[in-house]
């Protein structure tokens, strides 16, 4: 269909069906990228490799039952006429039987020179030539098409997307859902054009703001939030090294919690730094534990910032406030988690890939010292104390004993982050 000359990529589709296979491919930035001859696709009807006056290609399956089979000779006969006139492709078989086609198998095919795409028809090809003639075969997903044909022309327009000079923009290739490579496979955030106010309907006013840094952030955090809830099975399995520094940091008005925040530290082995204005006369209600626990005693927001930056070896430390699952003025906060391990996606900064530096949960009561920047609000889901046990400190709740609610959420926030459930 074009000249190979400069061809980065050739298809060669096998089928019964050739005319469905060109019609479609012509139209559109693949026509486009086969008239320019980057891409080139060429179809092989199997009926042209029978040898009987009818051109049969199909066949009652072996031990009876419903439906026809492809015979093996047509299919393989094609396959070895294409190789002696074009060059050997990667042969793939498109089946339902086989591994998912997704963009990573996208993204490996896309490096191929020549890629061959063998198409059912009935009840698939006669399985000797996914035995021994094939050198992978491919699923479109958990469904059964008629044949082969719509699942090739899916292949190859997803692969020709990544050959270089396709698409004008390769950023935008880059940015589309499952366009990173690496560990993060996420959908992408949502696109907004004019008007800015459609039938009373606002775009997120982030994108109308002009903050290049924020918008990055904002779609970020958005793109995660949709594989959240959409494809949980996407989303990062990252998760806190034991080793790594982490902070509870409370203001001197959390001395009813002391005992229970004490007792937390020892257990995770973390450490508690008590952050405020008369932060000097803490060691006091703390002085039970001296020795017992790391504890640090720390004037204000500078002090803090400035032990965490020599704690940091150059990586960003963050600040992530823990607070009640039943905070509702904290509803519509942004970069707010409701499971550990969102927070940190959240906390992990720009790209998701630079490190994380010192990890302060800022546990309250309150807000943290102003001067001190929080990256994200962690309020656990009720059913997630529930879970691990933590919800019945609701109930203790009476002066005479220390509240031990703070040190629930801190423990939830904790064991999520580290443990790998
Ligand atoms: C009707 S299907 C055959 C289904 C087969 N009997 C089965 O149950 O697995 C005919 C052809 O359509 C193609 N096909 C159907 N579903 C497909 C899918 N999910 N992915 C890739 N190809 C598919 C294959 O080439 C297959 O040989």
């Amino acid at each position: 269909m074009s000249d190979a000359a400069s061809c980065r990529l050739c298809f060669e589709v096998l089928t019964l069906f050739p005319d469905a296979i060109e019609g479609f491919v012509s139209a559109g930035l693949l026509g486009k990228a086969i008239e320019q001859g980057r891409v080139r696709v060429c179809c092989t009807d199997f009926r042209d490799f029978t040898h009987d006056r009818h051109r049969t290609v199909d066949d009652a399956p072996f031990g009876g039952g419903a439906g026809m089979v492809i015979k093996p000779d047509p299919v393989v006969e094609a396959m070895e006429q294409v190789e002696r006139e074009r060059g050997p492709f990667h042969r793939i078989l498109l089946t339902p039987s086989a591994p998912r086609f997704d963009q990573r198998v996208a993204a490996r095919l896309a490096a191929l020179p020549r890629v061959g795409l063998l198409c059912g028809r009935y009840e698939g090809i006669d399985d000797r030539v996914r035995e021994h003639y094939v050198d992978e075969c491919l699923s479109l997903g958990d469904f059964v098409l008629g044949g082969g044909e719509v699942a090739a022309l899916v292949i190859i327009e997803a692969i020709s997307r990544l050959v270089e000079g396709v698409v004008g923009n390769p950023e935008s290739v880059d940015a589309d859902s499952f366009g990173r490579e690496g560990e993060l496979q996420l959908l992408e955030h949502p696109h907004y054009t004019r008007p800015a106010r459609f039938r009373g309907h606002e775009v997120p006013p982030v994108l109308l703001g002009g903050d290049h840094g924020a918008i990055a952030a904002w779609r970020r955090e958005a793109a995660l939030r949709r594989t959240w809830a959409l494809r949980p099975e996407l989303r990062p399995t990252r998760r806190l090294a034991a080793d790594h520094p982490v902070l509870l940091a409370v203001s001197p008005e959390a001395r009813p919690e002391a005992a229970a925040l004490a007792e937390l530290v020892r257990e995770q082995g973390v450490e508690l730094a008590v952050v405020g204005a008369e932060a000097e006369a803490l060691p006091a209600w703390l002085e039970a534990t001296a020795g017992r626990i790391k504890l640090a005693v720390i004037a204000d927001a500078r002090a803090l910032r400035r032990r965490l930056r020599r704690a940091s070896a150059g990586a960003e430390p963050r600040l992530a406030r823990v607070v009640e699952p039943t905070d509702d003025a904290l509803a519509g906060a942004p970069s707010r988690a409701d499971r550990p391990e969102i927070l940190l996606d959240l906390l992990v900064g720009g790209d998701g890939e630079a490190p994380l530096g010192p990890l302060v949960l800022w546990l309250g009561p309150g807000d943290p010292p102003s001067g001190l920047p929080v990256h994200a609000i962690y309020a656990p889901r009720a059913d997630d104390l529930t879970r691990r046990g933590l919800a019945k400190a609701d109930a203790i709740d009476d002066s005479s004993r220390p509240r031990s609610r703070m040190a629930a959420l801190a423990e939830a926030a904790l064991t999520g982050l580290r443990d790998r459930e």
